[in-house]
């Protein structure tokens, strides 16, 4: 069976990696050679900088893109339609068994739209997630997806009735759990004994809260951008604020002239590679974020966790008080941090599956393509 690959944006690089390690997996406990899973990696380059992809490569091991397209930033249609008519002709020359796409990112709707079309089976990974908030580019890509997919992993039995509810025939959802738990199990162990950051940083366990913002409706609106800011600002003289700031963030405090404010009281970093992202959430006393990953990893280490937006595609995390959903009011953000650090919730619950995510999605992959052939 050959599978391809369609990976661009940071969060996609740690979801595939786990997947090619139970590939690697699977190959490693076949005895004929007609059992054997090929794996071609397809990198959009949506992101490029050295610490938004190199760097994953480097420390998650995945092997390099057989296909680097090379397409950077720009406008959603501009990057999309460049995505689309490349990755069209690796389609073309690959012809793939399956095309394997990742959460909901420009990358990811490109990478199905191009094989639906070529009637090429997709297989998306994190189906069903749903915001209900059309203004995310996110949120169309992921309906999008959804509906030009054969096979629809879905880590939530809430994202299995957003797809029953909209149709998508029952024989097609998979409730198969959250890769990036796989990942955080994987690597956080990795992580601890690998990363220095806390050292270099000079931070002290559980004595620090770590904050992350890229999120267009945040970053776009000054008046957003400010308010979270402000928040968290307002909480950095009782414990220090550390914020890797992705490019887009960095570009938008620039654009609105608040980066030299904002760093006098906020630890602003670059963008940090997977194995000290995992350490700096893991010994953070709170974690305020606007990322689909963060959260769940906060969840994953039991990090009490403030969602620096009005909803969330993983409501479960809200509804069960891990985390807390303050918007982009600044107000709000600082209550909820001093809130819930003294919530120290450390229940025993699993959501969103064990850890064994990746290996599930071979082996439904493998069963699938049984009955194709
Ligand atoms: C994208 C995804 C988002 C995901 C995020 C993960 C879409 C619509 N959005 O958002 O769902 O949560 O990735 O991080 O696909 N930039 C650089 N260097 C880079 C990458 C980006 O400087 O390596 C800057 C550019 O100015 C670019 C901007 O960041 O215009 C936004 O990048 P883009 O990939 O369009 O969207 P993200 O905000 O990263
Ligand atoms: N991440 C990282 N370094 C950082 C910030 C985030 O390795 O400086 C990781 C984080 O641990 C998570 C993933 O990137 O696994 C989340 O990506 P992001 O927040 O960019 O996107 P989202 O999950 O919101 O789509």
């Amino acid at each position: 069976m050959k599978i391809l690959s369609i990976i661009g944006a940071r969060p996609q690089f740690i979801k595939a990696a786990v997947v090619s390690l139970a590939i690697e997996g699977h190959n490693s406990s076949v005895t004929s050679r007609l059992s054997l899973v090929t794996e071609i990696i397809v990198h959009t380059g949506q992101h490029y900088d050295q610490n938004m992809t190199h760097i994953f490569f480097e420390e998650l091991e995945i092997s390099r893109p057989r296909y680097h397209l090379r397409i950077g930033s720009g406008t959603h249609g501009a990057q999309t339609g460049r995505m689309l008519e490349a990755i069209e002709q690796v389609l073309l020359k690959e012809r793939p068994d399956w095309v394997l796409v990742y959460g909901d990112t420009n990358s990811t709707l490109a990478g199905a739209l191009a094989a639906a079309k070529l009637h090429i089976p997709v297989a998306h990974v994190e189906a069903g997630l749903r915001s209900f908030n059309r203004h995310m580019p996110e949120e169309v890509n992921r309906v999008l997806t959804d509906h030009a997919s054969e096979l629809l992993f879905a880590p939530s039995e809430t994202a299995v009735s957003h797809l029953y509810r909209e149709g998508v025939a029952e024989h097609r959802i998979h409730l198969v759990g959250d890769v990036m738990h796989d990942a955080a199990r994987y690597y956080g162990a990795r992580a601890e004994a690998k990363s220095g950051i806390l050292q270099e940083m000079g931070l002290r366990t559980k004595d620090y809260i770590l904050g992350t913002v890229h999120r267009a409706d945040n970053t776009d609106d000054p008046a957003r951008l400010w308010a979270i800011f402000k928040g968290l600002m307002h909480v950095s003289d009782e414990m220090p604020v550390v914020v890797p700031l992705h490019p887009r963030t960095r570009a938008a405090l620039e654009r609105d002239g608040l980066l030299e404010q904002v760093s006098k009281r906020i630890k602003l970093i670059e963008p940090v590679g997977y194995l000290d992202m995992l350490m700096l959430e893991k010994k953070a006393r709170l974690i305020a974020t606007d990322s689909g990953g963060v959260q769940k990893e906060a969840f994953y280490f039991r990090v009490p966790c403030v969602v620096l937006r009005e909803e969330t595609e993983w409501i479960e995390l809200a509804e069960s008080g891990f985390s807390v959903l303050a918007g982009a009011d600044s107000s709000a953000i600082a209550c909820a941090l001093d809130t819930m650090k003294s919530s120290g919730s450390v229940r025993d619950v699993s959501l969103y599956g064990g850890g064994h995510t990746a290996q599930e999605i071979i082996a439904i992959l493998k069963t699938a393509q049984a009955t194709r052939t």
